[in-house]
């Protein structure tokens, strides 16, 4: 039996209060399976009243800006995700990454802002489809942790294959078991840190990539706006931490 296993959800630009019913439909799974640490990462505008509803369910922000505050329409700060409800908040993700033109630099600036508001980050990192054809996925996942990690503090990676993401391509669980354990080495000397995998992870897929020793768990866009997808998720990852924790 492993320790807890984190399953999360992103909503990305999905939702409105119309959805919140998913927390009352999600119950029962979260219920089920106390070992299984759960996150929504709704739309900013909904974590408010996520709040309310949410239980033990954790919410996220899916981005928050580097500064503190000041002239940046349409931005929200870190303290502002925090007291809208969000324990934590999603940075880096690729389509931040390929739509706002983020690098990895602004990651970790923004991680920083994050856990200065009191924010655990989620650091997205992943390589592109051409980066693995061409058998660079290690050196470019790697460049991405040494500019994007914060040197201390508490965060959670997420490691997200780009072709994977939305396309309802998988990495293998060879590919993800390697990946994971390269990005385990990468932050050998310092404390234990949670690893998600993400990238059309499903019902169906969602056991073989758990099981994984080195995967701790899960970021899930598209199966986490449907709650009967999502709570078959978190009944997958039940299976594999030890419910007497
Ligand atoms: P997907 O998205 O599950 O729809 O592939 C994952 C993500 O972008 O976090």
């Amino acid at each position: 039996m492993q320790r807890r296993k984190l399953i999360a959800g992103n909503w990305k630009m999905n939702g409105t209060g119309q959805s919140l019913g998913f927390f009352d439909e999600i119950r029962q799974a979260s219920e089920a399976n106390p070992g299984v640490d759960i996150l929504i990462a709704p739309p900013a505008t909904l974590i408010h009243r996520a709040a309310a509803r949410a239980g033990r369910v954790l919410l996220a922000g899916q981005d928050c800006h580097a500064q503190t505050s000041g002239a940046h329409t349409g931005d929200l700060s870190a303290d502002m995700i925090r007291e809208a409800g969000a324990s934590h908040v999603i940075i880096g993700h690729s389509e931040r990454r390929a739509d706002h033109g983020e690098t990895s630099e602004t990651v970790r600036a923004k991680a920083l802002a994050a856990q200065a508001a009191g924010l655990i980050p989620i650091i997205c990192v992943g390589e592109s489809e051409d980066d693995r054809r061409a058998g660079r996925e290690q050196a470019i996942v790697g460049d991405q942790l040494e500019h994007s990690l914060p040197a201390e503090g508490e965060f959670i990676i997420a490691y997200e294959p780009v072709w994977a993401i939305g396309t309802g391509l998988t990495a293998s669980e060879s590919d993800i078991a390697s990946m994971h354990a390269f990005i385990r080495g990468q932050l050998a000397n310092g404390p234990a840190r949670l690893v998600l995998y993400g990238g059309s992870v499903k019902p169906g897929n969602a056991a073989g990539i758990l099981q994984l020793a080195d995967v701790d768990g899960a970021l899930v866009g598209g199966a986490s706006l449907k709650a009967s997808d999502f709570s078959a998720i978190i009944s997958a990852a039940g299976k594999f931490v030890n419910h007497a924790e």
